[in-house]
């Protein structure tokens, strides 16, 4: 491929890892991850594979909904080091080629946020109108309610000057206003603070909310999104703005910047992952297929960014009842697994009961689909939950750096797993000693991810295999392709599969070892072992086609 003069567009084909400062590394023994110990970190991430490390917030804060309610947002939580430590891990990650975005949370602060302590005590305070006020707020559509289990309403009374806040997500978060041009001005400066210290870019909070929630919020919502990008864009070219914006396709397209690309650089495809949970608990591929054939194409030099899982809940919002309820029944039948009623509160692993074959072949997957991905920490050693924590908490865990936890000299202040996830039994320490443990499959997934360009670069093609359980698309981009081919089943399979304009080529298998001819007919036959995943490289035969040995996985 070609990626002379394109390669600078660094996120197109980036490893994204995001983790929590507080839950990483505990640097200097207080049971709470700080930046030093990250810091140390940094070889084992750039070890990986790691291309981009995603901080989540990391802000000073009274920690209800664990940093996103922030209280000042041009310095670092002092349990977690200072700006000092920060500049330092700053400088690591770079010298290890690693570039760093951070979240930026701007539809709300922190109900004690100086800001908002000074626009709450007076209805002339020169900070009042920096956020959004009603003496008499239009009714509540149940819908809007984020947090259902905390909050019945999105606007909350203040008695002392007698007019209700609005807050988009918990009540101790009030939305800022962005219609103010100050406050436009203030978001502007946080953007800039950031990237003088070195940020390529941001993972933004919420942006439905922070831009056209509520009216009148903003006369020109996707104006404003423009802005922000020119403004990073004129500091520094390749800086990136990745963002949650869990919509319909349809509605999505507008935050790219339709037709121009000059909004968010990416957006998490929040569809194309809630038809992956439904094909993976049915073992059928359709519910993706569909979703990545309706899928629109982003505009030129932005990118989709892939994942399975975050630190909130699996959301499967966008599924139908029924669908919602399969993915439950097949993944988190019991209650205490679910939450707010659209989502679950576990990790991956152990959805799949442990079964390593299946926990490969999805995250095979992931990797595979055309995207950037984004791998939240502890995925590759295939870390479990904490059911016993509260709500979205559960997955957000101590990171297990070897048999005895290895994440701090004292108690965690976050209690880990026990059972088949305890640190005993899921560590980085084992799984490096381990050629066949998940990590050691990560490396090789995103070693040839990085090899693979036209998987994220390329057109792709959803192909028809004949198999309901076989997923399987190609990826083509300046002549070179890449075939892609999943089983999402447990029984195997012989797929068959017509690839146009290949006749006569040879697939090379990227992940074990094999070849496979495709005929004169454009067809190849691909063996498939029980939720078995190839990736196969198309090259010219090295051999005489009929001696080529056919493998399968
Ligand atoms: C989305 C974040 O991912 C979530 O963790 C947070 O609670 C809300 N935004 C509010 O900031
Ligand atoms: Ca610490």
């Amino acid at each position: 491929m070609r990626l002379t003069l394109t390669s600078d567009l660094w996120w197109k084909n980036a490893v994204i890892y995001c983790l929590d400062v507080e839950t990483y590394k505990d640097g200097n023994d207080d049971g709470i991850g700080d930046f030093r110990g990250l810091t140390q970190q940094i070889d084992y991430l750039a070890g990986l594979g790691v291309t981009c490390l995603w901080l989540m917030p990391f802000f000073p804060t009274p920690n209800r909904d664990d940093g996103y309610d922030i209280t000042d947002f041009y310095t670092i939580d002092p349990r977690l080091g200072t700006l000092g430590d920060f500049v330092e891990f700053m400088r690591t990650a770079k010298d290890r080629g690693m570039r760093v975005i951070a979240d930026l949370v701007v539809n709300h602060t922190s109900d004690q946020h100086p800001w908002f302590v000074e626009a709450r005590s007076s209805k002339t305070s020169p900070k009042r109108d920096w956020y959004v006020w009603a003496d008499k707020p239009e009714p509540d559509n149940p819908d809007q309610v984020v947090f259902p289990d905390k909050e019945d309403s999105i606007w909350q009374y203040d008695g002392s000057t007698r007019q209700y806040y609005l807050h988009s997500f918990y009540r101790h978060q009030p939305d800022l206003n962005v219609g103010n041009p100050e406050v436009r001005d203030e978001i502007v400066r946080i953007l800039g603070f950031w990237m003088e210290l070195g940020l390529s870019g941001f993972r933004v909070d919420a942006v439905p909310f922070l831009i056209e929630n509520v009216d009148p919020k903003l006369a020109e919502p996707h104006e404003f999104l423009a802005d922000l990008r020119a403004f990073m864009t004129r500091r520094e070219g390749s800086s990136v703005l990745l963002g949650e914006v869990n919509v319909p396709y349809k509605d999505l397209v507008a935050y790219f910047g339709e037709g121009l690309g000059d909004q968010l650089t990416m957006c998490f495809d929040f569809i194309s992952m809630q038809r992956t949970w439904l094909a993976l608990a049915r073992g059928e591929a359709q519910p993706l297929a569909e979703a990545l054939k309706s899928r629109p194409k982003p505009p030129k030099d932005c990118q989709w960014a892939m994942f399975l899982r975050n630190h909130d809940e699996l959301t499967l919002d966008k599924l139908t009842d029924e669908e919602r309820e399969e993915v439950f029944q097949a993944f988190g039948p019991e209650k205490d697994m679910q939450i707010y009623g659209r989502g679950l509160r576990r990790r991956l692993p152990t959805m799949f009961g442990g079964d390593m074959r299946r926990i490969k072949m999805a995250y095979s997957l992931m990797f595979s689909l055309p995207g950037t991905p984004v791998v939240f920490y502890g995925e590759e050693i295939g870390l479990g939950e904490n059911l016993g924590a509260e709500g979205r908490m559960a997955v957000r865990i101590p990171m297990q750096w070897s048999k005895d936890g290895g994440f701090s000299q004292v108690e965690p202040v976050r209690e880990v797993p026990d059972g088949p996830f305890a640190p005993d039994r899921v560590n980085v320490a084992d799984q490096k000693r381990d050629t066949e443990s998940l990590l050691r499959w990560f490396q090789l997934l995103i070693e040839r991810y990085r090899e693979c360009p036209e998987l994220a670069w390329g057109e792709y093609t959803v192909l028809d295999t004949g198999h309901p359980a076989v997923f399987a698309h190609r990826a083509d981009a300046d002549g070179a392709t890449v075939v892609a081919v999943h089983n999402l089943g447990e029984t195997a399979q012989d797929v068959r599969l017509k690839l146009p304009g290949l006749s006569g080529r040879q697939l090379t298998d990227l992940l074990v070892d094999g070849t496979v001819k495709v005929s004169d007919k454009d067809v190849a036959e691909v063996p498939l072992g029980p939720h078995g995943c190839r990736w196969l490289r198309v090259s010219d035969p090295e051999v005489p086609p009929e001696d080529a040995s056919v493998k399968a996985k």
